[in-house]
């Protein structure tokens, strides 16, 4: 196996060399490990090359920058978080339907105050860069100037989004229940002013809360109009919960099933992305993979909320296309590190390889939104979104750590990784975010401390 793609460099355009340990996935069980690795990154922002330094050293480079030991990984891609829920993170009291009515209807209903929306914007998309995602598919509430805003903040910080504006017209709190026609107007007009903007970085998704809070007409125009919006997304939810789903059959007496209301109300398809999708039937997972739609399982959610335990070999066996998402509020934390433990601690028999869990949080999730020919691993051609991560900048970890095979370092990052890891995220070859310097790596700050 060769481990570069394609040979070193032609020398067009200044290109930025980027030293440290490659380790990116190629498929569920195998990754590229490249311990004294280099990506070189083109002016444009895309991977011109990978591959081993000792291949690349004599080439001239604008910028060398090395990260000695450090990782060079993708960017995490979390397919499915909330940002008008942020802070409720953590507050725990009930599953779904009355945590819905308790804690995040109330919270959404203040992002009709555009101070609340910018001041939230800002703090969302710096804690994404913090935790090392370059890519999340995010919901806003149901306000179009709010969505707006968080539009200009993503787009002013370098982030890279999948988001959309909830539309709520039906079985929901006064504040939040949308005229239709105006949702619909507002919609359109995000998705027109947004979608594909800056080269793809800012995308749109339709989003309709989910089946109970949406009437069927709305649904129907949602579905029209997402289809006169070539390449923009569809999100929701979708069987998360067992009084979700009942409620949902009672609404629906027609449909056959909960994926069945979206399905002939124009909402499955390529680029539509259903969150939890826990309780399938068989026609359901088969529909899924018919309409080539795809799924965020959510596995920190799950758990929060008691909502049920995603079946995932069930879905891989079906072909079902899902990678992770962190859900958050109901999820409570936004770091991907901590929603591949969850996802594997969920399988109560199946086990999850670290290799498999980093590519669930990353090439899987590129192959659900259909941007695998651009993101979610570390190839020539895609786009640099790419973070640097230290395992021993945690204290707890062995500040031998990086010392050791790259499969001893994955699995310490899956099952004992959080934002403390992350010293640097980058999309498009830009640096989004930067950690503070630590004094001494990992658990020496400990030493330095007590001295
Ligand atoms: N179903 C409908 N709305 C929501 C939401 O905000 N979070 C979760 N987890 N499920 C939902
Ligand atoms: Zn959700």
């Amino acid at each position: 196996m060769s481990f570069n793609n394609g040979s070193p460099s032609s020398n067009s355009g200044k290109l930025t060399a980027y030293r440290g340990h490659v380790v990116s996935p190629i498929d569920r069980a195998t990754y590229k490990d490249i311990p004294e690795g280099v990506i070189v990154v083109d002016e444009n922002g895309l991977i011109n090359a990978v591959g081993k330094w000792s291949d690349f050293q004599r080439q001239q480079f604008s910028h060398v920058v090395n990260y000695g030991k450090q990782l060079i990984m993708p960017g995490f891609i979390d397919l499915h978080i909330h940002l008008a829920q942020i802070a409720q993170a953590g507050r725990s009291g009930d599953t779904l339907l009355g945590w819905l009515t308790k804690y995040i209807f109330p919270e959404e209903a203040k992002f009709a105050s555009v101070d609340h929306a910018q001041h939230r914007a800002n703090w969302f998309f710096r804690e994404l860069a913090a935790n090392g995602t370059t890519l999340a598919s995010v919901f806003t509430s149901v306000h179009g100037k709010a969505t707006d805003i968080a539009f200009k903040a993503a787009d002013a910080f370098g982030s890279r989004v999948i988001m959309g504006r909830v539309f709520m017209d039906t079985n929901s709190p006064e504040s939040l229940t949308d005229d239709p026609q105006k949702a619909l107007a507002e919609s359109d007009d995000l998705c027109s002013r947004w979608h594909g903007k800056d080269n793809d970085r800012l995308m749109y998704a339709f989003t309709p809360r989910f089946a109970p809070t949406s009437t069927s007409a709305s649904m129907k125009a949602i579905g029209e109009l997402w289809a006169r919006h070539p390449g923009s997304y569809m999100q929701t939810h979708l069987s998360e919960n067992i009084d979700e789903i009942k409620w949902v059959a009672q609404l629906f007496p027609s449909c056959k099933n909960y994926l069945d209301v979206y399905h002939t109300h124009g909402l499955t398809g390529k680029n539509s992305l259903f969150a939890h999708s826990i309780h399938l039937s068989d026609d359901e997972k088969a529909l899924l993979v018919k309409t080539s739609s795809s799924v965020a399982h959510c596995p920190s959610s799950n758990f929060f909320l008691k909502s049920g335990a995603f079946p995932i070999r069930e879905m891989e066996r079906a072909g079902v296309k899902f990678g992770l998402g962190s859900d958050v509020a109901a999820g409570p934390e936004m770091s991907m590190f901590k929603v591949m433990r969850d996802a594997a601690f969920m399988q109560s028999v199946d086990w999850l390889s670290p290799a498999e869990l980093l590519y669930l949080a990353t090439l899987a999730g590129a192959v659900a939104v259909n941007k695998q020919d651009r993101l979610g691993s570390l190839d020539a051609g895609k786009e640099a979104d790419f973070i640097i991560v230290d395992p021993t900048r945690k204290s707890s970890v062995d500040p031998e750590l990086l010392e050791h095979p790259a499969e001893d370092i994955l699995s310490n990052l899956v099952y004992v990784g959080d934002d403390r890891m992350i010293v640097s995220t980058y999309v498009r070859g830009k640096a989004i975010y930067e950690a503070k310097q630590a004094e001494t790596p990992g658990a020496l700050n400990y030493g330095s401390r007590v001295s």
